[in-house]
């Protein structure tokens, strides 16, 4: 199956893709992680893109398109794949359709994933992740075994530069104004499937797991 993972920013679509990725053997492609890692590395595309993700900004339709232009090109693309953070504006959609359309891929579904400011705030603020392996945890609902420290590597816990104060209100405020119309866009084609993002993360996953065996 080849999906697309929707929601608020903190909603649990990261959570959920890796656990695609685990159970489904979906390859997993996400624009935040890819973007970071270009930042950490100080790569051209992380010079230009590194003062977009530390304000919260959405970094320019065609940066973000190529990126994703090129991972959908790798072969193993082909088991299927769960592409989360992306597409997040009407224009995305588009380029989205494009690239599928040039490799031979179909879109099956667009999930969107859904939970109340309130939750989300929570989620976001009490995020931890760690800066070596990209694991992620937070302090209540997933926290590591050792206060501050990585279960699979041993590093300190950050805080995302994204995830706290302004940053976090002006991330969902964007959300409503720019991904909007790209939810529109799949709604009017019939691929828009909402799944309720409250509860445990273990009670998303199964909401997610009986939406897909519903469409296959
Ligand atoms: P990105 O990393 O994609 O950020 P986001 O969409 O804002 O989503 P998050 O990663 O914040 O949250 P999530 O929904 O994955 O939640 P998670 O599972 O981690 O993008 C970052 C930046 O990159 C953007 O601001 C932009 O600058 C740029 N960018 C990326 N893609 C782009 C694009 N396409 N176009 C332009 N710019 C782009 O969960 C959050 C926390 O809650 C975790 O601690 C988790 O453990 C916990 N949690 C998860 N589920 C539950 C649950 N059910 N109950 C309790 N806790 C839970």
């Amino acid at each position: 199956m080849n999906v697309v993972l929707m929601g608020m920013p903190g909603v649990g679509k990261g959570t959920q893709a890796e656990w695609l990725e685990r159970e489904n053997g979906l390859s997993r492609i996400a624009t935040g992680d890819m973007l970071r890692e270009a930042v950490q590395q100080g790569t051209p595309l992380g010079r230009r893109v590194r003062e977009y993700l530390e304000s919260g900004q959405l970094v320019p339709d065609d940066m973000v398109g190529e990126l994703i232009g090129r991972r959908l090109g790798n072969s193993e693309v082909r088991r299927g794949f769960v592409l989360d953070g992306f597409p997040r504006t009407r224009q995305q959609v588009v380029l989205l359709d494009r690239v599928l359309d040039r490799r031979g891929l179909r879109l099956d579904a667009a999930l969107l994933l859904t939970a109340s400011e309130q939750d989300i705030v929570r989620r976001l603020e009490g995020r931890r992740v760690c800066p070596h392996c990209r694991k992620v945890y937070h302090l209540a609902s997933r926290p590591p075994k050792s206060a501050g420290v990585c279960d699979a590597c041993g590093a300190a816990l950050i805080q995302r530069a994204d995830d706290s104060g302004e940053v976090v209100l002006d991330r969902i405020r964007l959300y409503g104004e720019r991904t909007s119309p790209a939810l529109q866009a799949y709604r009017e084609r019939g691929l828009l499937h909402e799944i309720e993002g409250g509860g445990r993360p273990d009670e998303v996953h199964r909401r997610v797991r009986e939406e897909l065996e519903r469409l296959s």
